[in-house]
């Protein structure tokens, strides 16, 4: 009898997971449940507080046990540790009528507490397996210590390198970005049909990269067709990878709120693509539309709740009005249940309702933080990441049997070398590169280090490298050179650890002269008087104007903001025990007044060529500078070199409809085993919207041993080469399409399509 009841037992619970997993299931507790939920109750879902030690805004919010006890809150925000998050959910399980558990939601941007390189690093890496066991990685460090909702993947693609944000995003190409979104939305939320491991929200929705000037928070203004072939694919990308919400951007666009903005969070998001999760304002955004003279506190929440809004960060301003614009005919009703509804959707699929402490696993968290496993990952990834610029005479990688002089700001402040949205890293858990690097040569030859120089000789940049406690010391920069001097004379080979601090990057951090601050600079020109072998590391979360350093540094390697273990991973590199495999997803300018610029950038009627070494009068190019970037989109040295061959197609004509197969064979043609990213481009002659001179359709990391050769094959049909028109429908037409394959975007050989 027990045994029966035992079985019985069993099969009930399973049955019960089983149809727990259906969606029929899911709708009927959720119908259930909103059956009992009075008007002001669902509004409360909609409302998400800042609260906790780290504020992400302008402010935190206040009475958050209040609001969680009555009902009035569906989420919270920058709460971090199981043991937090625990006494959060108990209040709303226990103590509000209903007891439905809260979201609770954290920038997880790179890394929990295993800090991964910047997205914008990541990115550069094309490594989309390598991206997603990064977002893993996160997910599995970040949910075992209360967070089950993660603001990112940030998609916004972006040309402007004075925007601090540009570190957060993929770069300035819509097509990578896409994919490595979708990649980074699957890593966080898991395969799981019907669940979420964390839910991941995609940001800002939309076109935020288009700051104007490159100032944070500034306008934008892009047409229809461009934000739908240049800014959108990303979003629709990590929407048909299953996203389960989305973020509004703070900017405004067609000189509406994006927050407002009908035709972008319904028409487009909802109506085009499908969405069916919930859309989130950014912080304080509601507020930030009075500001913007777009009427009062009720006008701007009513309009952002009409226009697709499902949630408010941080404003209280739906549960303050919601309930009052309902009773004036304001706001449908049906329009409130379906937003409360897609948010109680997300918990359920996040297992909320099932056990509301998941996410509270502080004996989980204690094995995965900080894991062998996890730095690995982290260090490999920072590895691929880095991207070499200049490598004059093959003087990298460097011998460890010799004397190093590290010198630079960046060398020996550990926590500069994570990059911004880190603010949650434990210092004493990792090394900096001077510690790492002291490590790797033990037992073979020596490293001394010096700081050389402050960042900046600007009072407030320095100021700004010290945000969040990672201040680097600001001295006297003759007495720091001469130090630096000292050593670099005594040692056999020079590595500059130079650039910009964490903080000079990410969110309102932006810069207008974003270069090497003048004592590095002058720190760097009196060391090269010294003749010696020269390396600059250089540390940046944008795009560095670098055109003096690309002329007269010997090598030069990009290692970005590489995260917790940048240390080894740039030791890795230096020493060859790795082989840099990164290539640019920025166009690296000359001078900053040809900013924005983009490889992808539309045709003109008088075109200039960047070859083209002088001035030519009527036509589109400056008196003073080229239109030649210093390094190109998609570039990126190695320790061994790879012959392209010419690329052939499997047919020369194609039917709009039909199929045709690109190939390439890449031979290994040096001394190493490396890994190549090939990359496919196109440029649509016969359109009647005038589409970029190149743009990346299709690209392939593949390994290659030395002297060893690999055809590599790219399929191509219609749903690569449409583009869209202002209405956002996909257009194609009969007539030439140019196909380049090869190492970046300049260095193409190229073959020709004809669509019948
Ligand atoms: C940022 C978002 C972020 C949010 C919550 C805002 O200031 O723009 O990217 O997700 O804060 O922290």
């Amino acid at each position: 009898m027990i045994r029966r009841t035992i079985i019985l037992g069993i099969a009930a619970l399973l049955a019960v997971q089983a149809i727990g997993q259906s969606e029929a299931a899911m709708n009927q507790f959720i119908d259930n449940l909103m059956a009992k939920m009075t008007l002001r109750e669902k509004i409360g879902q909609l409302n998400l507080n800042s609260i906790g030690r780290n504020s992400t805004g302008t402010f935190q919010n206040s009475d958050a046990e209040q609001k969680i006890k009555a009902g009035d809150l569906g989420g919270i925000l920058n709460v971090c540790g199981a043991e937090a998050v625990r006494e959060y959910q108990k209040l709303a399980v226990k103590q509000s009528r209903l007891g439905i558990p809260l979201l609770t939601g954290l920038d997880v941007v790179h890394g929990y507490k295993t800090i991964l390189p910047i997205p914008l690093a990541q990115a550069c890496s094309w490594d989309t397996a390598a991206i997603c066991r990064g977002a893993e990685v996160a997910a599995e460090e970040c949910t075992a210590d209360g967070i089950n909702w993660n603001y990112s993947p940030m998609v916004d693609v972006s040309a402007e390198i004075r925007w601090g944000r540009v570190a957060e995003g993929n770069g300035e190409d819509p097509f990578l970005s896409g994919i490595i979104a979708a990649t980074l939305v699957k890593g966080y939320q898991g395969n799981e049909p019907g669940q979420y491991r964390l839910l991941s929200c995609v940001k800002h929705y939309a076109g935020y990269g288009a700051s104007e000037a490159g100032r944070d928070y500034n306008m934008v203004d892009i047409s229809r067709v461009m934000l739908y072939n240049r800014y959108l694919n990303p979003y629709k990308a990590a929407v048909k990878a299953g996203v389960g919400s989305v973020m509004s951007s703070f900017n405004l666009i067609e000189g509406e709120s994006s927050t407002q903005n009908k035709w972008l969070l319904t028409d487009v998001l909802r109506d085009q693509w499908g969405f069916k999760g919930f859309l989130v304002t950014d912080y304080g955004t509601i507020n930030e539309n009075v500001r913007n003279g777009m009427g009062t506190q009720y006008e701007t929440a009513v309009n952002a709740f009409n226009a697709g809004t499902d949630m408010d960060m941080c404003c209280d301003a739906f549960v303050k009005h919601l309930a009052e614009a309902v009773k004036r005919g304001d706001v449908k009703e049906s329009d409130i249940d379906t937003a409360c509804r897609r948010v109680l959707v997300a918990k359920y699929k996040l297992g909320l309702f099932r056990d509301p402490y998941k996410f509270c696993r502080p004996k989980d968290y204690k094995r995965v933080v900080y894991s062998k496993e996890h730095r690995e990952v982290a260090r490999q990834l920072a590895a691929e990441s880095f991207v070499l610029l200049r490598n004059e005479g093959n003087l990298l990688p460097l011998s460890k049997n010799q004397k190093i002089a590290l010198i630079g700001p960046l060398g020996d402040s550990k926590r500069n070398l994570i990059g911004c949205w880190s603010a949650n890293d434990e210092p004493d858990s990792y090394i900096s590169l001077y510690q790492a690097m002291q490590e790797a040569v033990k037992g073979h030859g020596s490293v001394t280090c010096a700081q050389g120089s402050n960042v900046s000789d600007n009072t407030e940049v320095n100021k700004a490298v010290g945000y969040r406690g990672r201040a680097i010391s600001v001295g006297d920069n003759d007495q720091l050179k001469n130090e630096a001097l000292r050593l670099a004379r005594e040692a056999d080979v020079i590595v500059c650890a130079m650039g910009e601090g964490s903080e000079m990057t990410g969110e309102s951090a932006s810069l207008a002269n974003p270069q090497l601050g003048g004592p590095q600079r002058r720190l760097l020109e009196a060391l090269l008087q010294l003749h010696k072998p020269l390396v600059l590391l250089n540390f940046a979360g944008r795009p560095t104007i670098m055109k003096w350093e690309s002329e007269h540094v010997p090598a030069i390697l990009q290692v970005w903001f590489g995260g917790s273990e940048a240390g080894a991973a740039i030791c890795d590199v230096l020493f060859g025990d790795k082989v840099p495999t990164g290539k640019l997803v920025n166009t690296f300018p000359q001078q900053l007044g040809q900013v924005p610029m983009y490889y992808n950038h539309i045709s003109t009627g008088r075109p200039v060529s960047e070859t083209n070494k002088g001035f030519k009068r009527y036509s589109s190019n400056y008196i003073d500078v080229t239109n030649a970037p210093v390094y190109p989109f998609g570039y990126g040295l190695s320790y061994t070199t790879y012959h392209y061959s010419a690329p052939t197609l499997s047919a020369p004509e194609m039917s709009l409809d039909g199929k045709v197969t690109a190939s390439v064979t890449v031979t290994n043609t040096g001394q190493r085993d490396g890994d190549e990213i090939v990359q496919l481009y196109i440029h649509d002659l016969a359109a009647h919207i005038a589409r970029p001179v190149r743009e990346l359709k299709g690209f392939r990391r593949i390994h290659l041993k030395a002297g060893e050769s690999q055809t590599v094959q790219f399929e191509l049909d219609r749903s690569l080469l449409e583009y869209f028109d202002r209405e956002g429908n996909a257009q194609l037409e009969p007539g030439e399409v140019k196909i380049y394959i090869g190492p970046n975007s300049r260095d193409t050989q190229e073959t020709s399509l004809m669509l019948r």
